[in-house]
């Protein structure tokens, strides 16, 4: 039995306060836009703690100064069409050098397994750290076939970063892909029968587009 890689939640008082406004029903689509992508810069901004650092030498204007400065680490953030989107520019403007794919997917109405429609990727995606994105964590039925679109080409450092996790999704990543680190700014108690995250949030693709 491989081990299985942590579930860290985002405990910080500023994510906590945005996402209390975010789940709020009475929260507009355009502050809904700007939560989302507020909340992913400040999970990023830890689920980024174990990037290496390199030390070098930098002339200050008064002195030589011994700096640390990110290692040149190459970066993937790759987000889950559609909500997945939202949480790109707020990474991008922490690290804007990092290179963006996407993948979409949709649920055969027959067979209920994901159908890949859409796929760009960065070509040397394999060689990079990968932020997988998608706000929500439901059934894991699109993290887990976009994990194995990923590993099919090659990709070895996956990290899952979803605003909110059920616990239905989080079993059935660990189950697939054990590996992955799975990053939230919450877990919630359960799926209801319609598949939706309890309490959750209603539907994230909804609420950020305004759609519906
Ligand atoms: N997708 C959503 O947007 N919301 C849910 O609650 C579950 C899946």
């Amino acid at each position: 039995m491989p081990d299985t890689a942590p579930v860290t939640v985002i405990d910080h008082p500023l994510v906590q306060h945005k996402l209390a406004i975010l789940r709020d029903k009475n929260t507009d689509v355009r502050s809904f836009r700007d939560l989302c992508r507020e909340i992913s810069m400040l999970m990023a901004f830890e689920a980024m703690r174990h990037l290496p650092l390199e030390e070098v030498t930098v002339e200050t204007p008064v002195a030589p100064a011994r700096v640390r400065r990110l290692s040149g680490k190459k970066l993937a953030l790759i987000a889950i069409l559609r909500a997945g989107l939202v949480m790109v520019d707020g990474i991008l403007t922490l690290v804007p050098a990092a290179r963006v794919g996407h993948i979409g997917l949709y649920r055969d109405p027959q067979t209920l397994a994901p159908v890949q429609y859409y796929n760009k990727l960065p070509s040397d995606v394999a060689e990079r750290d990968v932020f997988l994105l998608d706000p929500m964590l439901a059934t894991g039925g699109s993290a887990v076939a976009a994990v194995s679109i990923l590993k099919g080409l090659g990709a070895k450092a996956i990290r899952l970063l979803c605003i909110l996790g059920a616990p239905e999704g989080i079993a059935a990543v660990h189950e697939a892909h054990p590996d992955v680190e799975i990053i939230l700014a919450a877990q919630d108690e359960r799926l209801n029968e319609h598949g939706y995250i309890v309490p959750g949030l209603g539907d994230a693709g909804d609420r950020i587009y305004g759609t519906r």
